[in-house]
């Protein structure tokens, strides 16, 4: 804890206060926590905050609305739905569009708060979003500051946002219990929940997925190395590898500056070991994952996207470089996706720092759902 109070409270200390040297590009970062660059954006861009670690200049004028002030519709697009018009049984009790805390869903040691968003229309059998946020976060501020609900009104799906019972809001993502299958913790409490849904609201348990930015980056990966039987595919925004901030016999959600720096540096094999030993024994399929990282990310380290590619490779059996790398049509110039196998892609952001900024509906798409 004490190596993120120091990021964060250096962040507030001296946000922006070296002089931002011109201005910065197209798609480029202009502000967050931690950064130091340009403020202000070339014309014809607005610097629009994404999160509390990342401001993006993005193309258009002011009237394009901020997605953290984007309002999730009530009301779906006409024709864009695939649900059915009615809620599956266990989720006609809550309401729609809203997000709404749920209690009582299973074994939760730290009393993580869970909130569910389910859309005005909800498909049969719908898909879940565990939707994870970032250290100083909250379910609260995933829900607004992402489009994860407001997609969820095109698609028909249903979003859990858990939401961090520790100070300065980061997850246990160091301690034995959250490392370990039904060990405890903040990812069992998470589970839970995504345990209840599959039992109480008919989500079908084949597309239930983890998405999360930061510390809710590094929960992704440790809630598929440690559940792999619920979660079936993951989207780490800026994380590192599951178990790289593993730190047994200190307190739950513990800092570690070693890993977050970039400075634990491992074989695959030995990466591949934390995640099979966060479930011994387990012999089913893995998650499919995708990972985005910034290269010039100063609150965790891009080694760590690194290592996160030795990580899953090694876990999925691919070979160590990839067999595409390229820039694609929908992303900034400077992003480059290397794909490994059908179940592992790795997209590295040059000149992005923490984080990287969300691309929801590509997201869905490597989901599966749009
Ligand atoms: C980690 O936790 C598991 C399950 O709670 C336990 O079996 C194991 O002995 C623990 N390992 C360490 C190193 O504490
Ligand atoms: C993909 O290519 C880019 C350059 O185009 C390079 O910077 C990046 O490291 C490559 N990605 C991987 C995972 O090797
Ligand atoms: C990365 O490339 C693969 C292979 O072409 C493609 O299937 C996938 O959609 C791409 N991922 C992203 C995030 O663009």
């Amino acid at each position: 804890m004490f190596g993120l109070k120091n990021v964060l409270s250096l962040a507030v200390i001296l946000p922006f206060a070296r002089l931002a040297v011109g201005q910065a590009a197209e798609w480029g970062q202009c502000g967050g926590i931690g950064w130091s660059g340009a403020t202000t954006c070339v014309s014809g861009t607005v610097c629009t905050k994404l999160n509390d670690y990342y401001s993006q200049c993005l193309p258009g004028s002011a009237t394009t609305p901020p997605p953290t002030t984007t309002v999730p519709a009530t009301t779906p697009p006409p024709g864009t739905t695939t649900s059915t018009g009615s809620a599956p049984p266990g989720l006609s009790s809550i309401p729609a569009s809203t997000l709404h805390q749920i209690t009582g869903f299973g074994t939760n040691p730290n009393n993580v708060p869970v909130y569910v968003y389910k859309p005005a229309r909800v498909a049969a059998n719908p898909p879940l979003i565990m939707a994870i946020h970032y250290c100083g976060g909250s379910a609260q501020a995933y829900y607004t500051g992402s489009k994860f609900a407001q997609l969820s009104e095109t698609y028909g799906y249903v979003v859990l946002y858990p939401s961090s019972p520790h100070s300065g809001t980061c997850w246990d993502v160091s301690s034995n219990q959250t490392l370990t299958h039904n060990g405890g913790s903040d990812s069992l409490g998470i589970a839970s929940a995504a345990r209840y849904a599959i039992a109480n609201w008919g989500v079908d348990a084949n597309r239930v997925f983890a998405v999360g930015t930061s510390s809710g980056a590094m929960m992704t990966n440790v809630l598929a190395a440690a559940y792999p039987d619920i979660f079936k595919a993951g989207i780490v925004d800026s994380g590192v590898p599951a178990g790289c901030f593993s730190l047994p016999g200190q307190p739950e959600d513990s800092w570690n500056a070693q890993c977050a720096q970039g400075q634990l540096v491992l074989t695959g094999q030995q990466w591949a070991q934390r995640v099979f030993d966060a479930y011994p024994g387990y012999t089913g399929a893995r998650p499919k994952m995708q990972v985005w990282h910034g290269t010039v990310d100063t609150v965790l380290y891009p080694q760590n996207f690194y290592e996160t590619v030795k990580q899953w490779t090694t876990v999925f059996g691919y070979p160590s470089t990839p067999i595409s790398n390229v820039s694609e049509p929908y992303l900034p110039s400077g992003y480059s996706n290397a794909t490994y196998g059908p179940n592992f892609q790795a997209i590295l952001a040059q000149g992005v720092g923490h984080t990287v900024p969300l691309f929801e509906q590509q997201y869905l798409q490597f989901l599966g759902i749009a």
